[in-house]
């Protein structure tokens, strides 16, 4: 049974920075206590981290007809610093931004960014809150991501690992009648709209609520 491969708790948030008219609000779930799972090295080795960040983003990337993202050291440190606080919310830098939090392993946490593509409005082609993890990931005029990592355990209500990743220049820009939007996320030119990468979270609408 596929819930059962579910992270025990999660929160995710995506609101670019310049995604002025939707404040950011976040979001956490939690659920029933349930076995501790191992700490995947997809979190706990720099390399290992760095590796699954990009095959996941650039996995979307590719069925969304966007180029594939390389690392960006600068942006990569910011999020670390700014994942340091475990404070789940956005830091207001001028990179777009993508939090989650308390997944297993690192590809987990962008299947369900990019499995919100299965609520996307493509006749309305926009930002979202429900969509704006994916819209950020597949965004083709965004060239790079720096993604940084912390344990916090609880630590002020953000549970597991803290993921926070920066991308350049940034994406989910509004305005102009959502022409951004419409130029920069692409319907899939490639695959089915269930596709992930291997983490485990099967569907976007099963994964977590709401
Ligand atoms: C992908 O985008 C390029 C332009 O960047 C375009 O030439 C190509 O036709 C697109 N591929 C598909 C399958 O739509
Ligand atoms: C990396 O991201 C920073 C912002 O974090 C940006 O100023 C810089 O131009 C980016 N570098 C590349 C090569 O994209
Ligand atoms: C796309 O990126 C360039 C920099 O590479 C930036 O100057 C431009 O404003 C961006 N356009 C959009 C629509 O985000
Ligand atoms: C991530 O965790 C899920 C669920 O435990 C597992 O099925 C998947 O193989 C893991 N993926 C990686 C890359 O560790």
């Amino acid at each position: 049974m596929q819930l059962h491969l579910l992270p025990t708790s999660l929160a995710l948030l995506a609101v670019s920075h310049r995604a002025l008219a939707s404040p950011a609000v976040s979001t956490i779930t939690r659920t029933a206590t349930s076995p501790p799972v191992p700490t995947s090295t997809s979190f706990t080795s720099d390399s290992a981290f760095e590796t699954a960040m990009l095959a996941a983003h650039n996995f979307y990337r590719k069925e969304h007809n966007a180029s594939a993202l390389t690392w960006n050291s600068t942006s990569a440190k910011y999020a670390a610093s700014w994942a340091g606080n475990c404070v789940f919310k956005h830091s207001g830098g001028p990179t777009g931004e993508n939090l989650a939090a308390g997944y297993t392993n690192a590809s987990q946490g962008v299947d369900a960014w990019g499995l919100e593509r299965e609520s996307y409005d493509w006749a309305k082609p926009g930002f979202s809150e429900a969509t704006g993890h994916f819209t950020q990931v597949v965004w083709r005029n965004t060239t790079s991501v720096g993604c940084g990592r912390t344990a916090c355990e609880g630590r002020d209500d953000t549970p597991g690992f803290y993921v926070v990743c920066e991308y350049y220049p940034p994406g989910n820009v509004v305005g102009d009648g959502n022409r951004f939007f419409v130029d920069n996320v692409w319907r899939q030119v490639e695959g089915r709209d269930t596709d992930t990468v291997e983490s485990g979270v099967t569907s976007f609408a099963r994964g977590w609520g709401s």
